[in-house]
């Protein structure tokens, strides 16, 4: 067993979130096509006295380094599981951006599961980390699996999607983060008294993503939570105009917000709209990065 496990684990993009009425639990039924793009935090466990995160990158100072991040309750998840005690220094190599709608903490969680298993030589099986992952967060099933996939249920559920392409992203950064549970609840306030119907994948979507058409894709995304992350942050607005503007195919925020997400036709466009975000003075920091990308993955 080697002392130290290193698993890089991809973020994520929403190109479809349709969302149901709240259920009974609270919680919404989703149709959640999630797309893995190459931004990556990386999770280093080692063998230790007790159980400890440690966070390092440019927005490292938001990581709870308690028992609530992700990280540790999935080593925590996977110890008692294994009648073990969790006994790693977690350290998060931080790249995908905190509260940002791109699953960064739920990364974080099927990372150090994933590194967890490895070191421990638990040999769980991919079902049986699936499980944990879906204890653990919506998002986090996606994160270990990568790839693209169509989420059901609360989005944990997942149906592995092809994709015929590689689709070019920007992604432009807010100055501050928005909960995602506030984003929800937000949905149900403005949805109030409505009839919402039940969450479908859209087949022209799926269609597009199979056959790597950007432009029918751009044509086909659309994300429910949009308005509720614009109620509550409504300078994203200026964010996605700018976007546009500089020639991107669509423009829309990334899950629950408030990163703002541009498709583009290739990575000479994506390049030119990334330009023209930095100097718009409408978000923090401009990243590009393409999809699909692969799930948490051991690097040794
Ligand atoms: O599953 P996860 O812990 O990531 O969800 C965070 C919060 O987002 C939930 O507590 C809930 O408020 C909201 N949520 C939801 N419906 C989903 C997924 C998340 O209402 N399908």
């Amino acid at each position: 067993m080697s002392a130290s496990v290193t698993v890089r684990v991809p973020a994520k993009v929403n190109v479809q979130l349709a969302v149901g009425a709240a259920r009974p639990d609270g919680f919404h039924d989703l149709a959640n096509v999630f797309l893995a793009v190459g931004l990556y935090d990386e999770v280093t466990v080692t063998a230790a006295d007790e159980l400890r995160v440690t966070c390092d990158g440019p927005d490292a100072g938001q990581v709870p380094l308690d028992r609530t991040n992700l990280a540790a309750r999935a080593a925590e998840a996977l110890a008692v599981r294994y009648g073990r005690t969790p006994d790693v220094h977690i350290h998060i190599a931080k790249d995908i951006p905190v509260a940002g709608g791109m699953a960064g903490g739920s990364a974080d969680g099927a990372g150090a599961l994933l590194a967890c298993d490895a070191l421990w030589g638990t040999g769980a099986s991919r079902d049986e980390l699936l499980d944990i992952c879906a204890e653990l967060g919506s998002d986090v099933p996606f994160s270990l699996v990568g790839g693209a996939a169509l989420g059901t249920g609360r989005g944990e559920k997942l149906t592995t999607l092809e994709v015929g392409g590689t689709f070019h992203w920007v992604f432009a950064m807010a100055d501050r983060g928005l909960s995602t549970p506030a984003v929800f609840r937000e949905f149900d306030r403005l949805g109030a008294g409505m009839d919402i119907p039940e969450p479908l994948a859209s087949q022209a979507l799926l269609d597009a993503l199979a056959e790597g058409d950007p432009d029918a894709l751009a044509a086909a995304v659309s994300n429910d939570l949009q308005p509720a992350a614009l109620s509550l942050f409504p300078e994203l607005a200026d964010t996605l105009a700018a976007g546009r503007a500089a020639g991107a195919l669509t423009a829309l925020v990334s899950g629950s917000g408030p990163t703002t997400a541009f498709l583009a036709r290739d990575p000479e466009s994506a390049a030119k709209v990334a330009e023209a975000l930095s100097v718009s003075g409408t978000c923090r920091t401009v990243r590009t990065a393409s999809g699909p990308a692969p799930g948490a993955t051991v690097l040794g």
